[in-house]
């Protein structure tokens, strides 16, 4: 991977000297959560998870005891799919096919369920809380289906991932005998993919999740590095640079189809971990750059123009390729000369030239862009990446001074949620919710 000074450059960041300028802040925010790692109130158990072989075992003896499965269904949300997404999207091999159930629209949930043979179909029911209104709804839904299909069999058709501990899940996995796997208590939602939250549905469609975890630790390892060779520590300072700069847009765009996930669960990471009201004193703050998907070369016809010429107050991250893992050639067609520049150049290098040029493009217009380029893409880049990703979040969390792995800004309309849906213990703010006209 590098990050590309020149473009940058284009909005008056000189990278080294602003290495030299926020050396200091930078090794203390690295040592910092190195430092506070062993701490589980601190949520930075996903630092380790990578090196936890023994779950990985345990996650690949049960896919291997499992051959029967033809549909794996992940019942889960936000954290608790949107890694597993991803990486299936770009890496997933089948046999199995993989469905994710993260809204509760019931339309598409009758058309999964009309559509799935229940012999067949596994139900990997995902919850860290394990109270997760839209995921339990579903369980609900899915566990009627499979006992009304199969009887008592149903509980072969299930495994449950959450808490070791807490929530309602796991002593209902212990009451039913269901298999279970652990979320570990000091590991978030949106930091979760390496562990059984990713790796038990990734292990169903053949993703080398030995090499998605080597390349997380090998991200660790960088994690680690002096300043000058540390490029988290690099990448969040120049987020935080461009933020101060009136950057608050923060596009993330993969020129990749496999990847077209990636950025969804780049928005999650990066929005929920890093808007906050108030600082770690208390404080009111606010912080927060707003993360937008986009994808190459697809987006270059439905966001660029904006990009371009629109506000200028985005950073553009893109991920590229530096090899593809297949090619293909454009053929010459008599008649369509006027194409001849595309014949005998390949799909991938016409790729690569629209990344290029659009960066550049980008770069003229002063608009700030960088890039991670990775050599290929593998589960160990993917590996990389993602965890460099979570990286980066961490460390624009202590730039910012905040809690980057809570989300108390989410908890009032789950709460509004219940008192609508009449959930006990919640009739006084029903009350409230009537009288201010929602019902
Ligand atoms: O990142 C997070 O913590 C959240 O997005 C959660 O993953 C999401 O709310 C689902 O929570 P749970 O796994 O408890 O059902």
């Amino acid at each position: 991977s590098n990050l590309d000074s020149r473009r940058i450059g284009s909005q008056g960041i000189d990278l080294e000297q602003a290495l030299r300028a926020h050396k200091k802040r930078l090794e203390a925010a690295r040592d910092a959560l190195w430092g506070r790692k062993g701490d589980p109130a601190e949520f930075l158990g996903w630092i380790d998870v990578p090196e936890d072989t023994q779950t990985l075992r345990k996650v690949l003896r049960y896919r291997e005891a499992n051959a029967w499965v033809e549909d794996l269904v992940v019942l889960g949300i936000g954290g608790s799919a949107l890694g597993a997404q991803a990486v299936n999207a770009a890496l997933g091999k089948g046999p199995v096919r993989l469905h994710f159930v993260d809204n509760v629209e019931p339309e598409p949930i009758l058309e999964l369920l009309r559509s799935l043979e229940p012999r067949k179909t596994l139900v990997n029911v995902i919850s860290k809380s394990g109270s997760t209104a839209e995921t339990m709804a579903a369980f609900l839904a899915f566990r009627r289906w499979l006992e009304e299909a199969l009887g008592q069999d149903w509980k072969r058709h299930v495994v449950v991932t959450t808490d070791p501990a807490r929530g309602i899940l796991r002593p209902y996995a212990q009451a039913e005998g269901l298999p279970a796997f652990e979320v570990p208590p000091a590991v978030g939602g949106r930091f979760s993919v390496t562990c059984p939250v990713g790796t038990l549905p990734l292990a169903f469609v053949g993703v080398d999740l030995e090499a998605l975890l080597a390349g997380c630790r090998k991200a660790n390892e960088t994690a680690q590095a002096q300043v000058e060779a540390n490029l988290p520590a690099q990448s969040a300072l120049v987020h935080h640079l461009l933020s101060q700069k009136g950057k608050s847009v923060n596009v993330f765009m993969p020129y990749s189809t496999r990847l077209r996930y990636l950025p969804d669960w780049f928005v999650q990471l990066h929005d929920e971990s890093l808007g906050k009201a108030i600082d770690r004193e208390g404080k009111v703050v606010h912080t927060g750059t707003t993360a937008v998907r986009a994808i190459g070369t697809t987006d270059q016809h439905a966001q660029v123009q904006l990009f371009r010429e629109g506000p200028h107050d985005k950073l553009i991250t893109f991920v590229r390729l530096e090899k593809p893992t297949e090619d293909l050639k454009i053929p010459a067609v008599a008649g369509l000369e006027a194409l001849d520049y595309l014949f005998g150049r390949s799909f991938f290098e016409l790729l690569d030239a629209e990344a290029k040029a659009t960066a550049h493009a980008l770069a003229k217009a002063h608009q700030p862009n960088f890039a991670f380029v990775l050599e290929r893409l593998d589960a160990y880049t993917l590996g990389w990446l993602m965890q460099h990703l979570m990286w980066q979040t961490a460390f624009l969390g202590e730039l910012w001074n905040i809690n980057a792995f809570d989300q108390p800004g989410v908890e009032l309309g789950k709460e509004y949620t219940y008192a609508l849906m009449g959930r006990r213990g919640y009739e006084k703010l029903a009350a409230e919710l009537k009288a201010e006209g929602v019902e």
